[in-house]
């Protein structure tokens, strides 16, 4: 039976992109982001797709990170959010994870263990993202404590996270680079070329040059998607892994003046067919997609009307329609960016490829 809902990911589009990384990035190694089950494409399967072709994996949590050893993934993985108390500590020591060293109580857990194992850090700091991280006016005594924590792994990687590369204009991201690089210019003992560094998410790598150092960090524009909110990723020369579909379930005529879906908020202008398309909120189509968001069905764009609801939705054939019950639809995709839809639901594109829910089919196109 063909699934209500599924999600097409291709699988060459990963190969396209990565080579971009690799254009905007030639002398850095590369991190692919997959936190998130990546992005909502699949950890595991795209850190196996991707395990010849990158140096090494992030995830933002030990458990994302395990599963992905489990599953028999050898390279590096870094857990952006390091650990909380012993225990998870612990825990990234035996699978062999890279932890993000952020605060002052993951470095006193540091100081009080005693293990076998040595442990792979980056010490984090915080150049303006205010998140996570030491300050640049804490980072000299932390360095000096964590060289001598007898489980840390040398020599110490370093990294910084930047906020707003998104934006072309804003001087912000100057300053972070700025920062970064001349706080790390202090440290003594001195940092040698082993101390490898990392600044660049997506944004960096495409915008900002100054950004890129050993490593690079690419989450979205590994997906195909843009960071920017001015271009959509194929604007970049980005391949989208992903689409969304789903098909007809009924089509019918409306009248003048009907309304349409819960609250009644669309209001029919005139004589129409209206669609039901079998997907909603529950299986990720975004709830705020306003009346008007573009949807294709049999690759022409129709119109979203009324409120999303969480098994459908409903379009505007136009009254000429031949369309009916089975025929194919795309939420995103071919000829529909994701990003439009982002902007059209009042979000980021991001959140539209993460929130698709376990009940779509996620079915891989080679
Ligand atoms: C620390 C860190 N590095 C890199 C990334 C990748 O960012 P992007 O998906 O914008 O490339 C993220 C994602 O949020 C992150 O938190």
């Amino acid at each position: 039976m063909i699934p209500a809902a599924y999600a097409v990911l291709n699988m060459a589009a990963v190969t396209h992109n990565m080579q971009k990384v690799r254009e905007y990035a030639p002398n850095s190694k590369i991190m692919a982001v997959i936190k998130a089950n990546a992005y909502g494409h699949g950890a595991l399967r795209l850190a196996h797709f991707l395990e010849e072709e990158v140096d090494g994996f992030a995830v933002a949590r030990g458990d994302e990170g395990i599963r992905l050893r489990i599953s028999g993934v050898q390279k590096r993985i870094v857990v952006l959010e390091g650990f909380t108390c012993a225990e998870e500590l612990d825990k990234l020591l035996v699978y062999q994870l890279d932890a993000v060293v952020h605060s002052f109580a993951q470095l006193t857990i540091f100081e009080t263990i005693i293990e076998q194992e040595k442990i792979a850090v980056w010490l984090k700091l915080d150049t303006g993202m205010n998140r996570l991280g030491f300050k640049a006016a804490e980072l000299q005594g932390v360095y000096s404590r964590l060289l001598n924590c007898f489980v840390i792994k040398h020599p110490i990687n370093l990294m910084t996270h930047l906020a707003n590369a998104d934006d072309k204009s804003d001087a912000m991201t100057d300053k972070q680079i700025a920062l970064f690089n001349d706080t790390l210019a202090k440290l003594t003992p001195k940092l040698g070329s082993d101390n490898e560094r990392s600044i660049a998410n997506s944004a960096g790598i495409l915008a900002w040059q100054q950004s890129l150092t050993h490593w690079v960090r690419p989450g979205i524009m590994l997906y195909g998607i843009s960071p920017f909110a001015d271009a959509t990723g194929e604007q970049l020369g980005l391949k989208p892994i992903m689409s969304l579909h789903s098909r007809l379930i009924a089509v019918k005529p409306i009248a003048k003046g009907d309304t349409v879906g819960y609250g009644g908020s669309w209001v029919c202008e005139q004589d129409t067919l209206l669609g039901v398309v079998a997907i909603g909120y529950a299986d990720g189509y975004p709830r705020y997609a306003s009346t008007g968001t573009p949807v294709l069905v049999n690759g022409q764009r129709v119109s979203l009307v009324g409120r999303v609801s969480m098994d459908m939705i409903t379009v505007d054939l136009g009254v000429q329609s031949n369309a009916k019950a089975g025929d194919a639809v795309t939420l995103w995709g071919d000829g529909l960016p994701v990003e439009e839809i982002a902007l059209r639901a009042n979000t980021i594109p991001y959140t539209l490829v993460c929130g698709v829910t376990q009940r779509v089919r996620q079915i891989e196109a080679i």
